[in-house]
């Protein structure tokens, strides 16, 4: 017998295969799902899905995804079945209308260490109630605060840039942002100092960006074996990186329980802020948040705020690297407003038009998170398509702002798309670089005006210029928010010498 040829007896055979039917069904058993509803896809491939199939970076991958099967399909992310919707009418009813009733939560995928109690995280009341608490904290009048904060650090971020532009070197331009944004954060949050603009070394810079960038080995497991998820809950696994998010709870826990130990009161931040009401609670709980869950809301802002705006500053660099024509109209504006290189006041910065439409512009062809997630709490139909309980609603954000019947020649770098003329024709809910409905980015003003800030205090003085070492088109990176593979570098100069 081919068995005993092989030195297996017929037992030892029939097992193997059991064992391998078993692998290859488990491995197909969750596809399927599209074919029932009726919504097109690619082929899934045992346990790895959809992974890949047109493109490695996920964002480009969805675009031609998009453009091979039009506005709605279906996709697995190794065995878990996920939607992806971009149909405009469809992205209003589950972002907006219905997210209370059915689309309240994103995907929890349980791993989240230490943030298991951040509101980017939480579900239905528990994140109701941070959001509630946390609200305040964007209103007009806290970000005209949060402005002499921001001035601060802007002012700091042009004396860096200063010698580079004196010698018109190449720089790599995210070592310059990026310590702007954290140090923004870091002061808005805790009153922190950190000054890494001119120390870039401090390990808070690459723990915290290291942050969007999920185990992927863990990523893969769980996604082929998600029955092992309460295991790996259990042993204490994360899907962020480990030393990063321990880094960051241990410091901001640090000034926490330095604060309390002190009576030190530094009004004004937001760890305060939130401390103050855990002593204002008068039986009322629910305004009052736990220690923890103060750390971990502190720890998100400092994330979520940090990454995304430097990488929008970066873009918006080289986008006006790429196109001087755009950078020279924006200097004008700038000029215009605050003549004679002028302190930068907020109410007029936030009344420019044109500044307004080049940083839409950028976020439309860069947005930092390249989709957004919801997940289905109950069985509902959605223009005709039912969408499951439990199931994934996927938007493919990158790809909706490249869809060229909503933005003609999309790959172009057009600001006046965003002109008050244009902007009525813009489709609503084609652009969503901060997401939509309730459960959208709650730092979107916060961030927008620390990058027009930013922004309009650099190119007071200087301007950029691709240079050999520029890359284009860039190499996108397949990980984490949009962005590039390599450190973006462009060449900085001094105005006065143009
Ligand atoms: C240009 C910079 C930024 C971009 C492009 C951005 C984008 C986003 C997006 C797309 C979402 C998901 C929205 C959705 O699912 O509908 C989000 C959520 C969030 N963002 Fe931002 N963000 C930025 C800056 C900030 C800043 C500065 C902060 C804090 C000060 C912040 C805090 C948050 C938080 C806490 C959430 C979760 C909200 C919730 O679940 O209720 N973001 N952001």
């Amino acid at each position: 017998m081919m068995g005993s040829m092989l030195g297996l007896s017929l037992e030892t055979w029939i097992l193997l295969i059991t064992c391998l039917c078993l692998f290859v069904m488990y491995g197909n058993s969750t596809f399927g799902v599209f074919e029932r509803l009726g919504v097109p896809g690619v082929k899934p491939f045992m346990y790895f899905g959809t992974v890949g199939r047109h493109n490695k970076v996920y964002y480009i991958d969805d675009e031609l995804s998009s453009k091979k099967f039009g506005r709605v399909w279906g996709m697995y992310e190794f065995r878990k079945p996920m939607l992806a919707v971009m149909d405009p009418d469809m992205l209003k009813t589950i972002l907006v209308k219905e997210c209370f009733t059915y689309f309240t939560n994103r995907r929890n995928l349980r791993l989240n260490g230490e943030l298991y109690d951040a509101v980017s995280i939480t579900e239905n009341e528990t994140w109701r109630r941070l959001r509630n608490i946390l609200s305040p904290y964007f209103t007009s009048g806290r970000l005209k605060e949060a402005f002499a904060i921001m001035k601060h650090h802007s002012s700091k971020l042009k004396a860096s840039l200063q010698p580079k532009a004196q010698n018109e070197e190449v720089v790599q331009i995210k070592d310059f942002f990026g310590g702007y944004s954290l140090d923004v954060m870091a002061s808005f949050t805790l009153s922190v100092d950190l000054d890494t603009i001119d120390k870039p070394s401090n390990p808070l810079v690459s723990h915290s960006s290291k942050l969007f960038r999920v185990s992927v080995p863990l990523f893969l497991f769980q996604g082929c074996f998600p029955f092992a998820l309460p295991l790996l809950e259990l042993m204490g696994a994360s899907l962020f990186p480990k030393d990063s998010l321990a880094f960051i709870f241990k410091f901001v826990e640090m000034i926490r329980a330095d604060r309390t130990v002190n009576s030190q009161k530094n009004s004004g931040d937001m760890l305060q802020s939130l401390m103050d009401t855990q002593a204002n609670v008068n039986g009322k709980e629910s305004k009052s948040l736990t220690d923890h869950e103060i750390v971990s809301q502190v720890a998100t802002f400092v994330f979520a705020g940090n990454e995304t705006s430097a990488s929008t500053l970066v873009f918006l660099a080289y986008s006006l690297a790429r196109n001087p024509e755009v950078m020279k109209r924006l200097q004008e504006e700038i000029d215009a407003t605050f003549p004679d290189k002028g302190p930068v006041q907020c109410e007029a910065l936030m009344q420019m038009e044109y500044l307004d439409c080049v940083i839409n512009e950028s976020l439309r062809l860069y947005p930092p998170a390249a989709r957004l997630e919801r997940v289905a709490k109950e069985t509902v139909k959605v223009n005709g398509i039912t969408i499951p309980k439990d199931l994934v609603v996927m938007v493919p954000v990158y790809a909706l702002h490249r869809d060229p019947e909503f933005w003609p020649e999309p790959e172009e770098f057009r600001p006046d798309r965003f002109s008050k003329e244009n902007k009525p024709n813009i489709k609503p809910y084609s652009y969503l670089p901060f997401g939509a409905g309730p459960r959208n980015c709650i730092g979107m003003r916060f961030a927008l005006l620390m990058v027009k800030l930013a922004l309009v205090e650099v190119l007071q003085d200087y301007s950029f210029l691709v240079c050999d070492e520029t890359e284009i088109p860039l190499e996108m990176d397949p990980q984490g928010l949009t962005g590039p593979l390599k450190p973006i570098k462009l060449r900085v100069v001094s105005r006065s010498k143009q």
